[in-house]
């Protein structure tokens, strides 16, 4: 099968490429830009059934370009897995002058679920996985304004949390509308990789992350179950978190999701 996926040179993504390439499946993998492919082909050990294509997901002119590359070289994508993330240390601001979490892990799955709407519409019965995070099921209510250009940054529990609940909140609503392609986000749990060592961390969890996160293989697992365990087959606009689903009650009003997109 042919699946897309985002950040696959490092972590949670490195480690699920390598299971999908074991099975046989082909990759397109979107690094942020020419300059990581060595490191992707290390990582990997092999080029084999694998197409490299560039963006930085902050800049939404590169993101279309991206977009029509993959549509220029490919016929059907089965499966997008959005997995890319950013956690940061401060507020900063993309192009389009949202919050740069906001901007990475909340928009570029959108935008490019729809840009490659088509391929995805080509296979027989195709999904988009997203990689969400903990605890989202227990968000009441998203602030647009206070995501897109927040008063007060916190790591971790502020901007990036609100990110992934926006991130759920987009593709469920995009899953109400488009029922012929699943559309699952997903919780990979708590795993030692580049973004956990980095300074987006708040210092009270480093202890924690040295002593109880798992590999990043732990996180790669979540995501392909779900993508690929029969439970969760017919179902869509889920959330998964700890293996199970968990309700998300929020829905996105359209003057919202107008207010995300502009
Ligand atoms: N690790 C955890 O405990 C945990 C928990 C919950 C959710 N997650 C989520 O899991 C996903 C994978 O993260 P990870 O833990 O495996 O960390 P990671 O190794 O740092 O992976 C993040 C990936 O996203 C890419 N990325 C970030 N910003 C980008 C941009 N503007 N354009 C293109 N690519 C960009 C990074 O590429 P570069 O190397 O070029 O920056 C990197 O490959 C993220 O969505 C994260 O939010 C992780």
């Amino acid at each position: 099968m042919k699946f897309i996926l985002s950040g696959g040179h490092s972590g949670i993504g490195l480690e699920l490429s390598k299971k999908l390439l074991r099975e046989g499946h082909q990759l397109g993998l979107i690094l942020r830009h020419e300059g990581r492919q060595a490191a992707a082909v290390e990582a990997l050990g092999t080029t084999e059934g694998v197409d490299f294509f560039y963006a930085d997901l902050s800049k939404r002119s590169e993101l279309a370009k991206v977009a029509e590359e993959i549509q220029g070289k490919w016929d059907r994508v089965d499966g997008l897995f959005n997995n890319a993330g950013l956690l940061a240390e401060k507020a900063t601001y993309s192009e389009q002058g949202n919050e740069m979490q906001f901007e990475v892990n909340a928009l570029p799955p959108y935008f490019l679920a729809q840009a490659l709407r088509p391929l995805l519409d080509r296979a027989e019965r195709a999904f988009v996985v997203n990689t969400a995070t903990s605890g989202l099921h227990r968000q009441k209510a998203l602030d647009v304004a206070e995501l897109k250009r927040p008063k007060k940054f916190v790591k971790l529990m502020g901007s990036y949390l609100n990110s992934k609940f926006a991130l759920v909140l987009l593709m469920n609503h995009l899953a109400a509308e488009w029922p012929e392609v699943r559309v699952v986000n997903v919780d990979p749990g708590p795993n030692k990789t580049k973004m956990t060592s980095g300074s987006g961390m708040p210092f009270w969890l480093v202890p924690i992350r040295n002593l109880f996160f798992a590999k990043p293989t732990a996180g790669a697992g979540k995501i392909y179950d779900a993508a690929f365990q029969p439970a969760f087959q017919d179902q869509t606009g889920i959330y998964i978190t700890g293996g199970q689903v968990k309700a998300i009650k929020v829905r996105l009003s359209e003057a919202e999701l107008v207010a995300m997109l502009r």
